[in-house]
């Protein structure tokens, strides 16, 4: 076999049917959202999947009727982020592992792992490690006793970084053997690392670093190892870079490796069903794709389907249209979002309005030699994120959750409609509902009849007025009894924290300087006054022509409007 030609499709395989001969059970790689660790954003290992098989040995045997299985896992692994681009770091990748909950101990695990390296794989150790031991946990002489019978001549004592620690909050944990192997670079790398699960941490990796867990020793030895794919096929396939192997295109610029690292990622993480958004994974999964899209001049789309292709028969892939869609919306402001960083434009503004994660604007001032004020822009976000969770978000209750630029347009043009069927319709019209969406807005209003055409015409034409005026859009914070004086819209029956936050339309700039104890002047002064945790545009001029596009009824004394801005 030139194993320079071994496929990845063929390695996967030989590691999956080499453990299976020697009585493991193949178990599918688990998904990339972890189901039984809520400690964890995603699956980083492969071991995550059989965390609690090493404090309960016994389910093994009876889940998968053997105390030995085989897996390739797929893994997303943030915290090296920054450092795709370089030829050997993902933000995905796939993990070899072989595992045992009581079945075999560290002779079989080490005896395993040389015998598939050096035979099945033809590759040429160039050392192994072995735990030099600290505090409760042993130095691990029965490993190295083992390499040295099976006559590696390298063997190095380690610390710390040979003391596999918990995943997540707690979990089981104990001392490794690292395997190198030289790369064409002609530099060692770690291949695989097979960790003896021995104790149980009752803290984070962070807190048994620092004093604060303590181990107990487990009743069962279980093994756990790990091989990362992308790095083991680099140098089966003797490629200088991980993105010159089979599994990649060849990338050789830094821009290009961070397209292809995060589209590869942002397909799996999609195929499991994240979505992009604002928290926790969903927020990754934005960054990834918004960060591609900076560095792609092309849509992705060819680029999805190239990662589709290379997994086609491993893994069922299909991103529901999420990356696209995240894509078009992102691509629609990234430039004026770049010209208004360029102008100096605050990280708070370019994430609400441009959706910039903060990630973003601070590597592109680190790249222009600046830098960002980060303490400032958390606590600017802390504030937006209070008020949108407090009712003072005003009629939208839970804040706008949708950031799109389309969406807080819609959101500014919502306030001038209802302020514009007051103004033509009735003084007394109050709004019973809401809803916005990227496409249109809809709006519940209380009216004992059908709006007449020459009406909705007014309405349309109040509200067109109002946009061609370039009417400042401002927030406010006051007391609520004084944004109650100055009669200010609430939503019908919500309640209120003693600090509001109310959103302006026009009026004169000068009386919007600072909130407290100022009068307010005459409702006459603004076109509309709001209590809304927003956002919204900052001038109406933004918005571009109003229509009303439907008017019906939704219940006794309830019409409904859908409007859209064209
Ligand atoms: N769980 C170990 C790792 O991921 C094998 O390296």
């Amino acid at each position: 076999m030139n194993k320079e030609r071994m496929q990845s499709n063929e390695i996967r395989e030989r590691f999956l049917k080499f453990f299976q001969e020697r009585k493991h059970k193949i178990i599918p790689s688990a998904s990339l959202v972890p189901e039984n660790d809520p400690t964890v954003l995603f699956t980083t290992a492969g071991m995550q999947q059989f965390k609690h098989y090493y404090t309960a040995p016994e389910n093994a045997l009876r889940d998968f009727d053997t105390k030995n299985v085989v897996t390739v896992q797929k893994c997303v692994r943030t915290s090296d982020i920054d450092e795709i681009g370089d030829s050997t770091h993902h933000t995905f990748l796939e993990m070899l592992g072989n595992f045992s909950f009581g079945g075999y101990g560290r002779e079989e695990a080490i005896k395993y792992a040389h015998e598939f390296m050096t035979e099945e794989l033809g590759l040429k150790i160039s050392y192994v490690t072995f735990y030099k031991g600290e505090g409760v946990v042993p130095r691990d002489e029965e490993s190295r006793k083992i390499w040295e019978k099976i006559g590696v001549k390298d063997i190095r004592e380690d610390g710390a970084d040979v003391f596999w620690g918990p995943t997540g909050d707690e979990g089981p944990c104990g001392p490794t053997t690292e395997i190198y192997c030289k790369n064409a670079n002609g530099q060692d790398v770690e291949i695989w690392n097979i960790v003896f699960n021995e104790y149980f941490s009752n803290g984070s990796r962070e807190k048994l670093d620092k004093g604060g867990a303590e181990l107990k020793k487990l009743s069962t030895l279980g093994i756990d190892t790990g091989m990362g794919f992308e790095r083991l096929l680099s140098i089966v396939q003797n490629k200088k870079s991980n993105y010159e192997t089979d599994i990649f295109n060849n990338e050789q610029t830094r821009e290009e490796r961070i397209v292809a690292d995060h589209v590869r990622t942002a397909v799996f993480l999609a195929s499991d069903g994240v979505v992009p958004g604002n928290t926790g994974r969903g927020y990754i999964l934005r960054r990834l794709i918004r960060r591609a899209v900076r560095f792609s001049k092309e849509q992705l789309q060819s680029k999805i389907e190239k990662v589709k292709k290379v997994y086609e028969g491993v893994y069922d892939l299909d991103d529901k249209g999420e990356i696209a869609k995240e894509e078009n919306k992102f691509r629609e402001t990234l430039d004026k979002g770049i010209r208004e960083f360029e102008k100096g434009a605050d990280p708070f503004i370019l994430f609400t309005t441009y959706g910039f994660p903060i990630e973003l604007t601070a590597e592109l001032a680190k790249e222009r030699g600046t830098e960002i004020n980060r303490a400032e822009y958390e606590t600017k976000m802390a504030e937006h994120q209070r008020l949108s969770q407090t009712s003072s978000a005003g009629m939208f209750k839970g804040g706008l959750a949708n950031h799109n630029p389309k969406t807080i347009k819609l959101h500014t043009a919502h306030h001038l409609l209802l302020a514009g069927l007051q103004a033509v319709v009735s003084p007394k019209i109050k709004q019973r509902g809401s809803n916005i969406t990227e496409e249109r807005l809809r709006m519940d209003f209380s009216l004992e009849r059908k709006l007449t055409e020459e009406e909705k015409r007014e309405v349309e034409a109040w509200v067109n007025d109002k946009i061609n005026l370039g009417l400042n859009v401002e927030r406010r914070e006051m007391p609520l009894a004084e944004a109650e004086k100055i009669g200010a819209e609430m939503e019908f029956g919500a309640k209120y924290p003693d600090i509001v936050s109310v959103y302006f339309i026009g009026g004169k700039r000068s009386d919007l300087k600072g909130a407290q104890g100022l009068t307010f002047g005459s409702r006459n002064d603004f076109v509309s006054m709001e209590f809304c945790g927003g956002p919204h545009v900052s001038n109406t001029s933004e918005l571009g022509s109003f229509k009303i596009q439907k008017e019906e009824a939704v219940a006794q004394g309830i019409r409904r409007i859908k409007a859209v801005l064209v």
